[in-house]
């Protein structure tokens, strides 16, 4: 299971609408710069099928404040999700926010029927929700990437193979 984190009061959590799209790519261009475009996770997101019905906003009144986004793929022969990216505002962090977003979006994908989760990022942050790299040694992304900084949720044994649509 996740570990829950609480979200400021007034933060509303809702699932992504196309009509958000606008804003979330305000929110990435902030949190990311135009940089984020040469990642790896972007050469996964070019040919993964993207899951609205998994993917969550955090929002404080009118404005969009957070944003997780995920995606339909297959790591060798196992379907899985590919989550990213997760993004708060600058001056809403620390608040909670993040921790919901992940949350709530695994815990989407896995009553979607994809208990298995992979990302790109950062294991001192996520190994809270549960997400380790110990089984995704032989995982291969399409381009270069710390394979240390490839982690997965849900994982009952070592992955292994290509990242795939
Ligand atoms: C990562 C991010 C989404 C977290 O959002 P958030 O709403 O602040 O998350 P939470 O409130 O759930 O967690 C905050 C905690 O995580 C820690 N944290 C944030 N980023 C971290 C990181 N990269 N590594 C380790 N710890 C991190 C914070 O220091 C804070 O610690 P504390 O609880 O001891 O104060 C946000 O910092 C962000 O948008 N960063 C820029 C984009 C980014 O790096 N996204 C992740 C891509 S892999």
């Amino acid at each position: 299971m996740i570990a829950q984190t609480s979200a400021p009061q007034a933060t509303d959590i809702r699932s992504e609408q196309s009509a958000d799209d606008a804003k979330i790519e305000a929110l990435l261009e902030h949190a990311f710069g135009p940089g984020r475009f040469a990642k790896v996770s972007e050469r996964v997101r070019e040919f993964a099928e993207f899951r609205p019905d998994m993917s969550f906003c955090a929002w404080e009144g009118d404005r969009l404040v957070g944003s997780v986004r995920m995606w339909r793929i297959r790591i060798g022969d196992t379907p899985a999700i590919f989550l990213g990216p997760l993004a708060v505002e600058a001056d809403q962090r620390k608040y909670g926010a993040g921790g919901v977003l992940v949350s709530r979006a695994c815990a989407a994908a896995a009553a979607a029927g994809f208990p298995l989760v992979l990302l790109v990022g950062d294991l001192p942050y996520f190994s809270r929700f549960g997400f380790s790299n110990d089984p995704t040694a032989a995982v291969r992304l399409p381009g270069p990437v710390d394979q240390r900084r490839v982690l997965a949720w849900g994982a009952t044994a070592p992955l292994a193979g290509p990242v795939t649509a």
